[in-house]
């Protein structure tokens, strides 16, 4: 019923040349994938090179962030019609490595997710508790401020269009995944959420990745979990061989949800 997504987050990584071949790579080893949708989302410097390669076909084009305004006078700043411009469909928006470093609050996400809905980008909201939160027993608090915060005033079929990402900041970068069923726990929580704010039709059409450790050999069982909708990839994302076979095997999935 959800079309699993992958998305490749290239974080500050990939000089021009070694975008082109990664865009490529991934490109060319695609081709004939299908049951599955997939994003790359280079660094801004990187988007216009990786958007003439990815041309028309399939595999769309993210960026990591974007601006609240659309344009003005904000030194270092991208805004939502640039992406667009540009030839972005995904904006990832609150990702923890943001919230963490550049101090992001929810009111911003909030703020970055609603431009990017009105110049027609999907945004990805990223939410996830740290590990603290999760000792202390808070994950659900968290996500739940987190998605309630993000999606304030934006309306339901707003909400439709949207791409939620559970990524645990405890598994960011740290090679430790969460267990599939850790993760289904959360996605099935968020589920519910988008359901009281807009409706079980929506929420059941709407996809929830997760993030954090993804890898070939886990992909097989995080995405066999109904829950989880496909991976949001770092590390894993910067080789080819790497990422396609991540791909593959969140397409097997999504063929399995589909009865091929
Ligand atoms: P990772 O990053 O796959 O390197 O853990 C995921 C992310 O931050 O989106």
């Amino acid at each position: 019923m959800r079309t699993p997504l992958v998305m490749g987050n290239w974080k500050m990584y990939g000089l021009l040349a070694e975008a082109r071949a990664l865009a490529s790579g991934v490109r060319d080893g695609l081709k004939r994938v299908r049951d599955v949708e997939v994003a790359l989302c280079p660094p801004y410097t990187a988007l216009a090179v990786v958007s003439e390669i990815l041309g028309g076909g399939p595999i769309r084009l993210g960026a990591q962030n974007c601006h609240w305004d659309a344009s003005g006078a904000h030194t270092g700043e991208i805004s939502a019609p640039m992406l667009a411009d540009v030839g972005c469909r995904y904006v990832l928006l609150g990702h923890s490595e943001r919230r963490r470093e550049m101090g992001e609050t929810d009111e911003q996400v909030n703020r970055k997710v609603r431009a990017a809905l009105a110049h027609r980008l999907t945004p990805v909201l990223c939410v996830g508790e740290t590990a603290e939160e999760r000792r202390q027993g808070l994950t659900f608090t968290t996500v739940e401020g987190q998605l309630r915060a993000g999606l304030a005033g934006v309306p339901a079929e707003g909400i439709a269009s949207m791409v939620l990402a559970y990524e645990p900041v405890w598994a960011i970068g740290t090679g430790v995944n969460a267990t599939p069923g850790q993760a289904a726990e959360v996605h099935g929580y968020l589920r519910g959420l988008v359901s009281e704010l807009t409706s079980k039709e929506i929420a059941l059409t709407l996809r929830i990745l997760y993030g954090g450790s993804v890898k070939p050999d886990n992909a097989d069982a995080l995405c066999a979990e109904p829950e989880i909708d496909g991976a949001l990839v770092g590390a894993a994302s910067l080789t080819v061989a790497g990422f396609i076979g991540i791909v593959k095997k969140a397409a097997r999935a999504g063929a399995v949800t589909k009865g091929d």
